[in-house]
Protein backbone atom coordinates (compact mmCIF):
# COMPACT_ATOMS: atom_id res chain seq x y z
CA UNK A 1 0.00 0.00 0.00
CA UNK A 2 1.01 3.47 -0.89
CA UNK A 3 3.08 5.97 1.88
CA UNK A 4 1.84 9.82 1.81
CA UNK A 5 3.68 12.73 3.75
CA UNK A 6 1.04 15.56 4.40
CA UNK A 7 2.29 18.37 5.46
CA UNK A 8 -0.24 20.17 7.89
CA UNK A 9 -1.76 17.26 9.06
CA UNK A 10 -2.00 18.49 12.41
CA UNK A 11 -4.85 20.92 11.05
CA UNK A 12 -8.67 20.83 10.64
CA UNK A 13 -9.14 19.39 7.22
CA UNK A 14 -5.17 17.89 7.14
CA UNK A 15 -6.16 15.66 10.54
CA UNK A 16 -9.49 14.28 8.62
CA UNK A 17 -8.17 13.54 5.85
CA UNK A 18 -5.17 11.52 7.95
CA UNK A 19 -8.03 9.48 9.34
CA UNK A 20 -9.70 8.55 5.48
CA UNK A 21 -6.14 7.76 4.10
CA UNK A 22 -5.26 5.71 7.32
CA UNK A 23 -8.85 4.25 7.44
CA UNK A 24 -7.75 3.39 3.42
CA UNK A 25 -5.06 1.36 4.36
CA UNK A 26 -2.38 3.87 3.35
CA UNK A 27 0.99 4.87 5.44
CA UNK A 28 0.81 8.34 6.64
CA UNK A 29 3.27 10.86 8.04
CA UNK A 30 2.73 14.53 8.94
CA UNK A 31 5.04 17.60 8.48
CA UNK A 32 3.43 20.16 10.56
CA UNK A 33 5.11 22.87 12.51
CA UNK A 34 2.15 23.05 14.62
CA UNK A 35 1.72 26.64 13.83
CA UNK A 36 -2.23 26.87 13.89
CA UNK A 37 -2.71 23.32 15.69
CA UNK A 38 -1.61 20.61 18.32
CA UNK A 39 -0.21 17.42 18.57
CA UNK A 40 -3.08 16.44 20.32
CA UNK A 41 -5.02 16.34 17.13
CA UNK A 42 -2.76 13.43 15.80
CA UNK A 43 -3.36 11.34 18.91
CA UNK A 44 -6.91 11.62 17.96
CA UNK A 45 -6.46 10.53 14.49
CA UNK A 46 -4.35 7.66 15.81
CA UNK A 47 -7.58 6.61 18.39
CA UNK A 48 -10.05 7.00 15.53
CA UNK A 49 -8.00 4.99 12.96
CA UNK A 50 -6.21 2.52 15.66
CA UNK A 51 -2.68 3.76 14.03
CA UNK A 52 -1.14 7.34 14.85
CA UNK A 53 0.62 8.92 12.06
CA UNK A 54 4.56 9.95 13.04
CA UNK A 55 4.77 13.19 13.61
CA UNK A 56 7.26 15.46 12.20
CA UNK A 57 7.44 18.83 13.90
CA UNK A 58 8.93 21.09 11.25
CA UNK A 59 8.62 24.10 9.07
CA UNK A 60 7.76 23.52 5.43
CA UNK A 61 10.54 25.97 4.89
CA UNK A 62 13.16 23.99 6.40
CA UNK A 63 15.06 22.41 4.22
CA UNK A 64 17.09 19.92 6.69
CA UNK A 65 13.98 18.84 8.23
CA UNK A 66 12.05 18.04 4.66
CA UNK A 67 14.95 15.83 3.36
CA UNK A 68 15.15 13.86 6.71
CA UNK A 69 11.23 13.40 6.40
CA UNK A 70 12.01 12.33 2.99
CA UNK A 71 14.58 10.19 2.92
CA UNK A 72 12.64 8.27 6.41
CA UNK A 73 9.24 7.97 5.51
CA UNK A 74 9.83 8.12 1.54
CA UNK A 75 6.70 8.77 0.51
CA UNK A 76 4.89 7.54 -2.93
CA UNK A 77 3.12 11.08 -2.79
CA UNK A 78 2.38 14.54 -0.66
CA UNK A 79 -0.60 15.77 0.36
CA UNK A 80 0.39 19.63 0.92
CA UNK A 81 -2.11 21.19 3.46
CA UNK A 82 0.29 23.28 5.14
CA UNK A 83 -0.38 27.07 5.22
CA UNK A 84 -2.10 30.50 6.67
CA UNK A 85 -5.25 30.51 5.41
CA UNK A 86 -6.92 33.86 7.11
CA UNK A 87 -7.77 36.48 4.35
CA UNK A 88 -7.81 39.49 6.95
CA UNK A 89 -4.38 38.69 7.79
CA UNK A 90 -3.26 38.67 4.33
CA UNK A 91 -4.58 41.92 3.78
CA UNK A 92 -2.85 43.67 6.59
CA UNK A 93 0.74 41.75 6.12
CA UNK A 94 0.36 40.73 2.15
CA UNK A 95 4.40 39.82 2.62
CA UNK A 96 3.75 37.39 5.42
CA UNK A 97 1.56 35.62 3.37
CA UNK A 98 3.74 35.72 0.09
CA UNK A 99 6.68 34.50 1.54
CA UNK A 100 5.05 31.74 4.24
CA UNK A 101 2.59 30.25 1.06
CA UNK A 102 4.97 29.91 -1.86
CA UNK A 103 8.12 29.42 0.09
CA UNK A 104 6.94 26.64 1.78
CA UNK A 105 5.46 25.08 -1.33
CA UNK A 106 8.72 25.73 -3.02
CA UNK A 107 11.10 24.45 -0.85
CA UNK A 108 8.48 21.22 0.08
CA UNK A 109 8.71 20.70 -4.24
CA UNK A 110 12.34 21.03 -4.03
CA UNK A 111 12.79 18.08 -1.55
CA UNK A 112 10.78 16.18 -3.36
CA UNK A 113 12.60 16.62 -6.28
CA UNK A 114 15.73 15.33 -4.67
CA UNK A 115 13.77 12.61 -2.61
CA UNK A 116 12.50 11.83 -6.13
CA UNK A 117 9.03 12.14 -4.83
CA UNK A 118 6.79 13.49 -7.77
CA UNK A 119 3.18 13.51 -6.67
CA UNK A 120 1.43 16.47 -5.31
CA UNK A 121 -1.89 17.06 -3.95
CA UNK A 122 -2.37 20.95 -3.32
CA UNK A 123 -5.08 22.58 -1.18
CA UNK A 124 -6.05 25.44 -3.39
CA UNK A 125 -9.44 27.25 -2.72
CA UNK A 126 -12.56 28.79 -4.46
CA UNK A 127 -11.13 31.91 -3.21
CA UNK A 128 -9.23 31.96 -6.43
CA UNK A 129 -12.16 32.88 -8.14
CA UNK A 130 -13.29 36.05 -6.22
CA UNK A 131 -16.58 37.34 -7.66
CA UNK A 132 -17.69 34.91 -10.49
CA UNK A 133 -19.25 35.46 -13.70
CA UNK A 134 -21.51 32.31 -13.79
CA UNK A 135 -22.75 30.55 -11.05
CA UNK A 136 -22.26 27.52 -10.59
CA UNK A 137 -18.30 28.21 -11.31
CA UNK A 138 -16.82 25.64 -13.07
CA UNK A 139 -13.04 25.10 -13.28
CA UNK A 140 -12.70 26.42 -16.10
CA UNK A 141 -14.31 30.31 -14.50
CA UNK A 142 -11.76 33.34 -14.39
CA UNK A 143 -9.79 33.45 -11.76
CA UNK A 144 -9.18 36.71 -10.03
CA UNK A 145 -8.92 36.71 -6.22
CA UNK A 146 -9.77 39.41 -4.27
CA UNK A 147 -7.17 39.25 -1.11
CA UNK A 148 -3.59 38.77 -0.90
CA UNK A 149 -4.24 35.11 0.43
CA UNK A 150 -6.03 33.87 -2.33
CA UNK A 151 -3.41 35.56 -4.92
CA UNK A 152 -0.73 33.01 -3.07
CA UNK A 153 -2.89 30.27 -3.75
CA UNK A 154 -3.37 30.58 -7.59
CA UNK A 155 0.27 31.73 -7.74
CA UNK A 156 0.76 28.70 -6.22
CA UNK A 157 -1.00 26.24 -8.50
CA UNK A 158 0.85 27.88 -11.63
CA UNK A 159 3.62 27.30 -9.61
CA UNK A 160 2.94 23.63 -9.57
CA UNK A 161 1.59 23.27 -13.13
CA UNK A 162 4.53 24.92 -14.03
CA UNK A 163 6.70 21.92 -12.61
CA UNK A 164 4.51 19.42 -14.18
CA UNK A 165 5.09 20.73 -17.80
CA UNK A 166 8.80 20.89 -16.87
CA UNK A 167 9.03 17.39 -16.39
CA UNK A 168 6.36 15.03 -17.14
CA UNK A 169 7.47 12.60 -14.01
CA UNK A 170 5.34 14.87 -11.77
CA UNK A 171 1.94 14.96 -11.52
CA UNK A 172 -0.73 16.96 -9.68
CA UNK A 173 -4.45 17.55 -8.44
CA UNK A 174 -4.82 21.19 -7.46
CA UNK A 175 -8.24 21.24 -5.29
CA UNK A 176 -10.00 24.04 -4.79
CA UNK A 177 -12.10 23.61 -1.74
CA UNK A 178 -15.44 25.64 -1.45
CA UNK A 179 -16.40 26.08 2.21
CA UNK A 180 -15.43 22.84 4.21
CA UNK A 181 -17.21 22.41 7.84
CA UNK A 182 -18.31 19.98 10.25
CA UNK A 183 -16.32 17.23 11.77
CA UNK A 184 -15.16 13.55 12.26
CA UNK A 185 -18.85 11.93 13.51
CA UNK A 186 -17.06 10.69 16.32
CA UNK A 187 -16.37 14.25 17.66
CA UNK A 188 -12.53 13.15 18.68
CA UNK A 189 -11.80 15.82 15.80
CA UNK A 190 -12.74 19.02 14.31
CA UNK A 191 -12.28 22.65 13.77
CA UNK A 192 -10.11 24.46 16.40
CA UNK A 193 -9.23 28.13 15.71
CA UNK A 194 -7.58 30.64 17.58
CA UNK A 195 -9.12 33.82 19.06
CA UNK A 196 -11.77 34.91 17.67
CA UNK A 197 -13.23 32.50 14.48
CA UNK A 198 -13.16 34.61 11.53
CA UNK A 199 -15.61 32.17 9.48
CA UNK A 200 -19.60 31.57 10.21
CA UNK A 201 -19.75 27.56 11.12
CA UNK A 202 -16.73 27.82 14.31
CA UNK A 203 -18.46 31.50 14.93
CA UNK A 204 -21.75 29.87 15.57
CA UNK A 205 -20.82 26.68 17.37
CA UNK A 206 -19.05 29.40 19.72
CA UNK A 207 -22.00 30.78 20.39
CA UNK A 208 -23.62 27.43 20.83
CA UNK A 209 -21.08 26.81 23.59
CA UNK A 210 -21.33 30.16 25.17
CA UNK A 211 -18.17 32.09 24.27
CA UNK A 212 -19.89 34.64 22.35
CA UNK A 213 -23.25 35.99 22.99
CA UNK A 214 -24.55 36.31 19.61
CA UNK A 215 -23.38 35.92 16.02
CA UNK A 216 -22.07 39.40 14.16
CA UNK A 217 -24.69 38.34 10.83
CA UNK A 218 -22.76 40.46 7.97
CA UNK A 219 -24.81 41.29 5.69
CA UNK A 220 -29.01 40.84 4.97
CA UNK A 221 -29.33 42.94 1.36
CA UNK A 222 -28.03 40.34 -0.91
CA UNK A 223 -30.10 39.61 -3.91
CA UNK A 224 -30.76 35.98 -2.63
CA UNK A 225 -33.93 34.87 -1.27
CA UNK A 226 -33.24 35.54 2.61
CA UNK A 227 -30.88 38.55 1.55
CA UNK A 228 -28.12 36.58 3.32
CA UNK A 229 -25.08 35.53 1.13
CA UNK A 230 -24.88 32.15 -0.12
CA UNK A 231 -22.55 29.56 -0.18
CA UNK A 232 -21.10 25.94 -0.94
CA UNK A 233 -20.58 24.48 2.63
CA UNK A 234 -19.25 21.18 2.29
CA UNK A 235 -18.40 18.35 5.07
CA UNK A 236 -14.79 18.02 5.56
CA UNK A 237 -15.27 13.94 5.79
CA UNK A 238 -16.37 14.72 2.16
CA UNK A 239 -13.57 16.66 1.24
CA UNK A 240 -11.15 14.13 2.63
CA UNK A 241 -12.49 11.14 0.36
CA UNK A 242 -11.88 13.48 -2.90
CA UNK A 243 -8.51 13.72 -1.86
CA UNK A 244 -8.44 9.58 -1.87
CA UNK A 245 -10.37 10.04 -5.12
CA UNK A 246 -7.45 12.33 -6.30
CA UNK A 247 -4.43 10.69 -5.02
CA UNK A 248 -5.25 7.46 -6.66
CA UNK A 249 -6.30 9.06 -10.32
CA UNK A 250 -2.94 10.49 -10.24
CA UNK A 251 -1.46 7.16 -9.79
CA UNK A 252 -2.24 6.30 -13.63
CA UNK A 253 -2.14 10.02 -15.04
CA UNK A 254 1.66 10.98 -15.21
CA UNK A 255 2.97 14.37 -16.55
CA UNK A 256 -1.01 15.88 -16.05
CA UNK A 257 -1.89 18.67 -13.58
CA UNK A 258 -5.78 18.19 -12.68
CA UNK A 259 -7.76 21.18 -11.15
CA UNK A 260 -10.74 20.26 -9.37
CA UNK A 261 -14.09 22.03 -7.34
CA UNK A 262 -14.33 20.17 -4.24
CA UNK A 263 -17.98 21.24 -3.39
CA UNK A 264 -21.57 20.25 -3.10
CA UNK A 265 -23.19 22.29 -5.95
CA UNK A 266 -25.60 23.88 -3.53
CA UNK A 267 -25.55 27.36 -2.67
CA UNK A 268 -26.83 27.99 1.15
CA UNK A 269 -27.44 31.58 2.97
CA UNK A 270 -26.45 31.93 6.27
CA UNK A 271 -29.80 31.88 7.68
CA UNK A 272 -30.21 28.42 6.48
CA UNK A 273 -26.88 27.77 8.45
CA UNK A 274 -28.39 28.82 11.49
CA UNK A 275 -31.60 27.11 11.16
CA UNK A 276 -29.56 23.66 10.56
CA UNK A 277 -27.74 24.10 13.41
CA UNK A 278 -30.30 25.48 15.67
CA UNK A 279 -31.89 22.13 15.12
CA UNK A 280 -28.74 19.95 15.77
CA UNK A 281 -27.78 22.27 18.94
CA UNK A 282 -30.96 23.04 20.17
CA UNK A 283 -29.40 26.63 20.85
CA UNK A 284 -31.28 29.74 20.13
CA UNK A 285 -28.25 31.26 18.65
CA UNK A 286 -29.26 34.62 18.43
CA UNK A 287 -27.68 37.12 15.90
CA UNK A 288 -27.32 40.51 14.83
CA UNK A 289 -27.89 42.02 11.58
CA UNK A 290 -24.64 44.01 10.50
CA UNK A 291 -23.25 45.76 7.28
CA UNK A 292 -22.05 43.69 4.51
CA UNK A 293 -18.46 42.28 5.46
CA UNK A 294 -16.47 43.72 3.09
CA UNK A 295 -14.49 41.95 0.33
CA UNK A 296 -17.49 39.22 0.72
CA UNK A 297 -18.86 38.29 -2.90
CA UNK A 298 -23.13 37.81 -2.64
CA UNK A 299 -23.11 34.27 -3.69
CA UNK A 300 -20.39 31.52 -4.62
CA UNK A 301 -21.11 27.77 -5.60
CA UNK A 302 -19.54 25.01 -7.06
CA UNK A 303 -20.09 23.13 -10.63
CA UNK A 304 -18.39 19.58 -9.01
CA UNK A 305 -19.30 18.07 -12.09
CA UNK A 306 -15.30 17.41 -13.16
CA UNK A 307 -14.43 15.68 -10.73
CA UNK A 308 -17.74 13.44 -10.58
CA UNK A 309 -16.72 12.15 -14.09
CA UNK A 310 -12.71 11.91 -13.79
CA UNK A 311 -12.68 10.75 -10.23
CA UNK A 312 -16.13 9.55 -9.68
CA UNK A 313 -16.09 11.57 -6.50
CA UNK A 314 -19.27 13.33 -5.11
CA UNK A 315 -20.09 14.75 -2.04
CA UNK A 316 -22.78 13.10 0.08
CA UNK A 317 -23.24 14.35 3.22
CA UNK A 318 -26.15 16.90 3.92
CA UNK A 319 -26.16 20.30 5.67
CA UNK A 320 -28.02 18.72 8.64
CA UNK A 321 -24.84 15.64 8.78
CA UNK A 322 -22.24 19.01 8.56
CA UNK A 323 -23.89 20.59 11.69
CA UNK A 324 -24.70 16.86 13.51
CA UNK A 325 -21.01 16.29 13.21
CA UNK A 326 -19.62 19.81 14.42
CA UNK A 327 -21.42 19.98 17.17
CA UNK A 328 -20.23 16.41 18.22
CA UNK A 329 -16.84 17.82 18.38
CA UNK A 330 -17.83 21.63 19.70
CA UNK A 331 -19.88 20.44 22.43
CA UNK A 332 -17.44 17.91 23.62
CA UNK A 333 -14.23 20.40 23.30
CA UNK A 334 -15.93 23.69 24.31
CA UNK A 335 -12.38 24.92 23.96
CA UNK A 336 -11.37 22.64 21.19
CA UNK A 337 -7.78 20.90 21.86
CA UNK A 338 -6.60 23.69 23.89
CA UNK A 339 -8.87 23.03 26.36
CA UNK A 340 -8.20 19.18 26.81
P1 LIG B 1 -5.28 24.79 9.48
O1 LIG B 1 -4.62 26.06 9.86
O2 LIG B 1 -6.15 24.12 10.49
O3 LIG B 1 -4.19 23.72 9.00
C1 LIG B 1 -2.97 24.11 8.42
C2 LIG B 1 -1.87 23.37 9.15
O4 LIG B 1 -0.62 23.70 8.57
C3 LIG B 1 -1.77 23.74 10.63
O5 LIG B 1 -1.69 22.55 11.39
C4 LIG B 1 -0.47 24.55 10.73
O6 LIG B 1 0.16 24.35 11.98
C5 LIG B 1 0.32 23.99 9.59
N1 LIG B 1 1.29 24.90 8.97
C6 LIG B 1 1.10 26.17 8.55
N2 LIG B 1 2.21 26.63 7.95
C7 LIG B 1 3.12 25.62 7.99
C8 LIG B 1 4.43 25.47 7.50
N3 LIG B 1 5.04 26.45 6.86
N4 LIG B 1 5.05 24.29 7.70
C9 LIG B 1 4.45 23.28 8.35
N5 LIG B 1 3.21 23.35 8.83
C10 LIG B 1 2.54 24.52 8.64
O7 LIG B 1 -6.08 25.06 8.13
P2 LIG B 1 -7.13 24.16 7.35
O8 LIG B 1 -8.44 24.82 7.45
O9 LIG B 1 -6.99 22.75 7.73
O10 LIG B 1 -6.61 24.38 5.86
C11 LIG B 1 -5.71 23.49 5.24
C12 LIG B 1 -5.37 24.01 3.87
O11 LIG B 1 -6.56 24.15 3.12
C13 LIG B 1 -4.70 25.38 3.86
O12 LIG B 1 -3.72 25.41 2.86
C14 LIG B 1 -5.84 26.33 3.53
O13 LIG B 1 -5.37 27.49 2.88
C15 LIG B 1 -6.66 25.46 2.59
N6 LIG B 1 -8.08 25.84 2.54
C16 LIG B 1 -8.79 25.93 3.69
C17 LIG B 1 -10.13 26.30 3.64
C18 LIG B 1 -10.96 26.46 4.89
O14 LIG B 1 -11.98 27.12 4.85
N7 LIG B 1 -10.58 25.87 6.02
C19 LIG B 1 -10.73 26.55 2.40
C20 LIG B 1 -9.97 26.43 1.24
C21 LIG B 1 -8.63 26.07 1.33
C1 LIG C 1 -19.58 32.68 5.01
C2 LIG C 1 -20.73 33.67 5.07
C3 LIG C 1 -20.10 35.88 5.75
C4 LIG C 1 -18.80 35.00 9.77
C5 LIG C 1 -13.76 32.03 3.64
C6 LIG C 1 -12.53 32.46 2.89
C7 LIG C 1 -12.27 31.50 1.77
C8 LIG C 1 -12.22 30.05 2.25
C9 LIG C 1 -13.40 29.71 3.10
C10 LIG C 1 -9.93 29.46 2.65
C11 LIG C 1 -20.41 35.05 4.51
C12 LIG C 1 -21.01 35.24 6.79
C13 LIG C 1 -19.31 34.87 8.50
C14 LIG C 1 -19.57 35.72 10.74
C15 LIG C 1 -21.28 36.08 9.08
N1 LIG C 1 -11.07 29.83 3.08
N2 LIG C 1 -20.51 35.40 8.16
N3 LIG C 1 -20.79 36.21 10.36
O1 LIG C 1 -16.06 34.16 3.39
O2 LIG C 1 -17.21 32.31 2.10
O3 LIG C 1 -14.87 32.05 2.77
O4 LIG C 1 -13.56 30.69 4.12
O5 LIG C 1 -9.58 29.29 1.51
O6 LIG C 1 -11.06 31.89 1.22
O7 LIG C 1 -12.76 33.76 2.37
O8 LIG C 1 -16.60 31.95 4.49
O9 LIG C 1 -17.42 31.28 6.72
O10 LIG C 1 -16.14 33.46 6.49
O11 LIG C 1 -18.43 33.29 5.55
O12 LIG C 1 -22.36 36.55 8.79
O13 LIG C 1 -19.16 35.88 11.91
O14 LIG C 1 -21.05 33.89 6.47
O15 LIG C 1 -20.36 37.25 5.62
O16 LIG C 1 -21.55 35.55 3.87
P1 LIG C 1 -16.24 32.74 3.14
P2 LIG C 1 -17.10 32.47 5.90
Amino acid sequence: MATVLVTGGAGYIGSHTCVALLEAGYEVAVLDSLANSSAAAIDSVGEIAGRRPRLYVADCRDEPALDKAMAEVRPDAVLHFAGLKSVPESVADPIRYYRHNLESTAVLMAAMERAGVRRIVFSSSATVYGEPDLLPVPETAATRPANPYGSTKLMIEQMIADVVRADSRWSAALLRYFNPVGAHPSGLIGEDPEGVPGNLMPYLLQVAVGRHPHLPLYGTDYPTPDGTALRDYIHVMDLADGHLAALKHLETSPGQTHTYNLGTGQGVSVLEVVAALRGATGHPLPYEELDRRPGDVPELWADPGQALRELGWSASRTLADMCRDAWAWQSTHPQGFRGD
